[in-house]
């Protein structure tokens, strides 16, 4: 089959979050399974475009939107993938310093209309080369504007009309909710500016007009299926969502196992397997001496990389930081974001020199070093579509302390309910006394070297694919292209 992805981010040229590994590797893991796959991305900076990897297609691309001409130039990859990479570039919109903010000013005031402008010259894109598609995968919002010429108000892409469309939800939380003073730049007649299309509480959601139109709708764990046809994690969308339910399918995603793999990982001081764990111990003690941390090396230590929103359940691991502290545990947290989460470490650290280490930028390498070096990762989110860092933890032989939700409960296995197969440990109410209980049992579990031992052995067995999903995937494809 073909299939093209319309996509915001992709490892390893634009990665804000877990989206862009998440889509990366199933377009892989597709086109391994003989697939034809093509991959839509924006022309950010950060994909620097020159000619020495990328061919500049001779045609440019031209359309209107809101009455506005658009101008875009396609280029391809020129490195061998298994999949097509095709990069819109907008420079207006994407030559910018960030993804969707830049590091001194914020979030990007113009985001509704970057997003359906990168969309309408990615159709156009596939129109103009006849590379039709049989399936049409949209991720998250910013994918979702297709829907608005391929389904709504047909007639400008005629040869993509017919294309089977599928949407997969990454995170529930971004809807793509806009003013509707910017309705204009969608070119649609007003009559879809209803309830039952793109109208939101009298704004534009775009995210919601893809719900209803897509011929299926995924999300990344079974779990997360679930429950976001519940008021709890519907984003108000829980509605929508149940009377849509016949179409919606929770697809767990995968890991790069080639990207993420303790035995021969490139940013590692050391290696090592389920045959033997000493490199582990080196990446431990490598870790705590580059950021300074002067925990004994036999003492706990528990590592987080992520973004730092509501989302993550950061606020749950500050409040917790002197109970850790006071265990004698040391602490590394890697992410950015939310200005008060960033405040609240970086008081955390004046507090407990030595103890605490928090590292406040986007970095590759030292997030496989903290995956691999640390005991325990922690993974307190409110809510989680999939979460990858407790896969990549498992894998690392770092024990997972997670919250009971979305993908993670799907992904980690306790230990104190399923001794015989547990992987790590899980608790519900989304508290810092649930968290600190928990974390206590890992800590008391940590103390008995052969029952941890069990437990890093077990972690770094499962097996999370990216095959498995694609093959979910194409089943789920060849269903909605027959029909
Ligand atoms: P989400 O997509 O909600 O952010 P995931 O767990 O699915 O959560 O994926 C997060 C991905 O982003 C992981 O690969 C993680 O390592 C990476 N990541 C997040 N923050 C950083 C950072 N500051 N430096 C390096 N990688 C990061
Ligand atoms: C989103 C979710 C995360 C998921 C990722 C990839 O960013 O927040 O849970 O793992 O998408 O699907």
């Amino acid at each position: 089959m073909r299939i093209a992805h319309i996509t915001a981010e992709a490892f390893p040229w634009a990665k804000v979050g877990g989206l862009a590994d998440a889509v990366t590797g199933l377009a892989r893991a597709l086109a391994q399974a003989g697939h034809e796959v093509t991959l839509l991305l924006p022309g950010y900076r950060s994909v620097s475009l020159t000619p020495d990897s990328f061919d500049r297609w001779p045609e440019v691309l031209y359309d209107h939107l809101a009455f506005q001409p658009v101008r875009a130039f396609v280029w391809g990859l020129r490195e061998a993938q298994p999949f097509h990479l095709w990069v819109i570039d907008i420079p207006e919109y994407f030559d910018r310093s960030g993804i969707y903010a830049d590091p001194q000013r914020g979030e990007y005031w113009d985001d509704m209309a970057r997003y359906v402008a990168f969309v309408r010259m990615a159709l156009r894109a596939l129109e103009t080369r006849r590379w039709i598609p049989d399936v049409l995968h949209l991720h998250d919002w910013h994918a979702a504007p297709a829907v608005a010429w391929l389904r709504y108000d047909t007639g400008a892409f005629p040869t993509l009309e017919t294309v089977s469309i599928v949407l997969t939800v990454h995170n529930l939380a971004y809807q793509g909710v806009f003013l509707r003073d910017l309705w204009p730049w969608l070119n649609l007649s007003e009559q879809f500016l209803h309830p039952e299309a793109f109208e939101f509480y009298g704004r534009v959601n775009l995210l919601k007009a893809a719900l209803l139109a897509a011929d299926a709708v995924t999300t990344v764990s079974p779990s997360y299926a679930e429950e976001i046809q519940r008021p709890e994690y519907g984003h108000g969308l829980d509605g929508l969502l149940r009377h849509l339910r016949s179409k919606l399918v929770g697809i767990l995603n995968g890991i790069d196992t080639d990207v993420w793999d303790p035995a021969r990982d490139p940013y590692l001081p050391a290696h090592y397997d389920v045959q033997d764990l000493a490199g582990k111990r080196v990446c431990k003690a490598y870790l705590l001496q580059t950021l300074g941390l002067t925990v004994p090396a036999e003492a706990p230590l528990c590592g987080m990389v992520s973004r730092l929103t509501y989302q993550k359940g950061i606020d749950l691991l500050l409040e917790a930081i002197p109970w850790i502290v006071d265990q004698g545990a040391g602490l590394v947290v890697q992410g950015t974001g939310e200005a008060a989460y960033e405040d609240g470490f970086r008081r955390a650290v004046r507090l407990f020199p030595g103890r605490v280490v928090y590292v406040d930028r986007y970095d590759e390498a030292m997030a496989h070093q903290i995956e691999a070096g640390c005991d325990i990762y922690l993974m307190p989110s409110r809510f989680e579509p999939c979460g990858l860092n407790q896969m990549y933890s498992l894998r690392y032989g770092t024990v997972p302390v997670v919250r009971a939700v979305g993908g993670l409960r799907d992904t980690v296995i306790d230990v104190r309910e399923a001794p015989q197969i547990g992987t790590g440990f899980r608790f519900e109410p989304p508290t810092t006394e649930a968290l600190v209980a928990t974390l206590q049992d890992a800590f008391d579990f940590y103390k008995i070297p052969d029952l941890w031992h069990t437990l890093i052995l077990r972690g770094m067995a499962q097996d999370f694919s990216w095959r498995r999903a694609a093959r979910r995937y194409t089943d789920l494809y060849e269903r909605i292209v027959r029909r």
